[in-house]
């Protein structure tokens, strides 16, 4: 990270020295709940200024060509601190006039599918592979994705999550570095690197909303509806019939 400030590592160490001499002082005393609240909210804060960052480098990137054909850079959106990360392929035509993840029709889908699950878009973080449109909504090449992935790997190790739901072929295997098909990745949980030493995050892979929307079997729902359920049950959110 090179001269940058890691504003996760500051803030952690100001609250670790923050609870150092607090421990000292209040010795064998619980921290109060509005104390925990403070330095939950400070961590918070943190991660999305890290994001807000990253937004920042995306929005200026021309590391490849998309950088000269897109309307907007979409950097992804959500909750800094989400449980969930949901990781599609690219954005789209209606992403990338606004610059804003999953906003046309396969994102009104998806939003159907948060709300299903009982939650709500801001209660999720919702990021791309690729994070310009290639044109005509091509598949993303090889040499973008290599250019494009630290931008996602840096935003899933900021947010932490406890499972990432991969849409589709492209993002599950990209992120499982997988040959298989969706459909051989689908409906089980695999695991998602971040880094030697840190715990795996569990990654859910499901079809992508754009490919129910074009194949809307009641099979296919059913599919994407028992994987999401499988992510529920194992976050021990309340899992709808
Ligand atoms: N499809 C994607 O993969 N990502 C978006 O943001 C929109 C559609």
């Amino acid at each position: 990270m090179g001269k940058e400030v890691d504003i996760s590592k500051v803030v952690r160490q100001h609250l670790e020295t923050e609870q150092f001499f607090t421990g000292f002082a209040l010795r064998g005393k619980a921290r109060t709940l509005e104390s925990q609240d403070r330095e939950d909210k400070m961590v918070v804060a943190g991660k999305a200024a890290e994001l807000e960052k990253i937004a920042e480098e995306v929005r200026q990137c021309c590391k490849c060509d998309l950088g000269s054909s897109r309307t907007n850079a979409v950097p992804g959106e959500g909750n800094p601190d989400a449980r969930i990360m949901f990781v599609g392929e690219a954005p789209g035509a209606d992403e990338d006039a606004q610059g804003r993840p999953f906003v046309g029709r396969a994102g009104q889908l998806l939003d159907k599918i948060i709300n299903a699950c009982g939650l709500k878009r801001s209660d999720v973080f919702i990021g791309n592979i690729l994070k310009c449109r290639p044109p005509e909504n091509r598949d993303p090449r090889a040499d973008e994705i290599i250019s494009c992935l630290p931008y996602l790997q840096r935003q899933i190790e900021i947010i932490d999550p406890e499972i990432i739901v991969a849409l589709g072929a492209h993002a599950a295997k990209t992120l499982l570095n997988s040959t298989k098909s969706i459909g051989q990745l689908r409906g089980q949980f695999h695991e998602y690197y971040t880094g030697i030493g840190r715990p795996p995050v569990k990654l859910m892979a499901t079809y992508h909303t754009a490919y129910l929307l074009r194949n809307y079997s009641q099979e296919n729902r059913r599919k994407v509806w028992e994987d999401m359920k499988k992510v529920l049950a194992e976050l021990d959110l309340p899992v709808p019939k």
